[in-house]
């Protein structure tokens, strides 16, 4: 798609991203202030603290795109914001913003869908990249984040048909938990993931939920015998059942890693059967999860194996981001999408709502 340049916003849950995007593909610049170090101490996101944190945070991200980018609003169409779902304090913070910035530059606004985004980072192509196809229609995409897990299926840009989502946890929150069992650093899923590549044992095993032959997905029993499975082992090792003193390392690493492999299982058994059910031409991964380097693996192996091509954005363009988001823009203003001053934040956006 060739198409005007997009200002894009994100900011629905804990970082703060401005991007600026060439026909829905090209980054000419994305800037993204990440807030794990603040949610560090609590372990966890604290909504309050993360609106606050935007707000201190969106002007000079803003300054660093536009240094990035080398353009100016005269080069800008549009501008494209993050309408939900998310935080409601830290979604308003982006949405005002980028109300404030379209209607002072007096450019076309157009609220875009998170998960959405999500999806179309896969369209994406970085500065220095050369010219790649789109991933070809129809395709079914394996969405996993923080706060959402589901597979859909494509025709075209924009359709979505859903074909199985969690049934409770998502797959990131699992992560997260699990990683605060172990006692690993927050966030979970990159500290699991480094724990289990140093692992020397793989012989823990983890249950896997296949509800029958569904494409839904459950976590939460796994997160219950994650903590049965933790606390065993502080018992086995004689530790006290409080957490405060750490499993020995090596007892970290392969319990890290079979909860890895139970999760990772499953989401690529079940997005491989989804492909061939659909006839599906390519496999787009995306979500923070999709940052996992042995989900990665794995479903590169997999797709391989049954022909299909696999298009997974680097890690830095699967977790939260302003280019995916300008990506979707994109696509939304081609398709005669326009939002006026009065968009508000939605906090509990379905996928294809805007
Ligand atoms: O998409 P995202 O940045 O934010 C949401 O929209 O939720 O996803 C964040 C989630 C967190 O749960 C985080 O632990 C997980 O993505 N994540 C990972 C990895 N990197 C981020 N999970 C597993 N392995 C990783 N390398
Ligand atoms: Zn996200």
């Amino acid at each position: 798609m060739s198409g005007p340049l997009l200002l894009a916003v994100e900011s629905s849950c804990d970082e703060t991203g401005i991007a600026l995007i060439e026909g829905g593909r090209r980054i000419l610049a994305n800037v993204v202030a990440s807030q794990v170090a603040l949610h560090a101490g609590t372990g966890g996101i604290v909504p309050e603290v993360a609106a606050r944190a935007h707000l201190r945070w969106i002007v000079p991200v803003l300054d660093a795109a536009w240094a990035d980018a080398g353009v100016s609003w005269n080069d800008v169409g549009a501008v494209a914001v993050t309408r939900g779902p998310g935080l409601a304090g830290s979604l308003l913070v982006g949405v005002s913003f980028a109300k404030t910035l379209a209607w002072a530059h007096d450019k076309p606004l157009v609220g875009v869908n998170h998960l959405e985004g999500h999806l179309y980072a896969a369209w994406l192509l970085d500065p220095g990249d050369a010219e790649r196809d789109e991933p070809p229609f129809p395709l079914v995409a394996l969405v996993v984040s923080g706060g959402h897990t589901f597979l859909v299926e494509m025709q075209d840009h924009l359709t979505y048909r859903l074909l199985g989502q969690t049934v409770d946890d998502a797959a990131g929150e699992a992560f997260d938990k699990v990683g605060r069992l172990l006692g690993l650093p927050y966030p979970g899923g990159p500290s699991i993931q480094r724990a289990a590549e140093g692992a020397d044992r793989h012989d823990a095993i983890f249950p896997r939920a296949w509800l029958r032959d569904s494409y839904d997905f459950s976590f939460s029993g796994l997160k219950t015998a994650a903590r049965r499975i933790v606390d065993q082992a502080r018992a086995d090792a004689g530790l006290p059942a409080d957490g405060s003193q750490p499993l020995a390392a090596e007892v970290t690493a392969e319990l890290a890693w079979g909860f890895q492999e139970a999760v990772v299982d499953v989401l690529a058994t079940k997005t491989i059967r989804a492909a061939e059910a659909c006839g599906a031409r390519s496999i787009v991964l995306g979500g923070g999860v999709a940052a996992n380097a042995a989900l990665r693996a794995r479903l590169a192996g997999e797709a391989e194996a049954c022909g299909l091509p696999l298009i997974v954005p680097r890690p830095g363009l699967c977790t939260d981001n302003g280019a995916m988001i300008g990506a979707a823009g994109a696509w939304r203003f081609a398709a005669g999408d326009r939002a006026g001053l009065d968009l508000d934040a939605r906090p509990s956006l379905p996928l294809a709502e805007r």
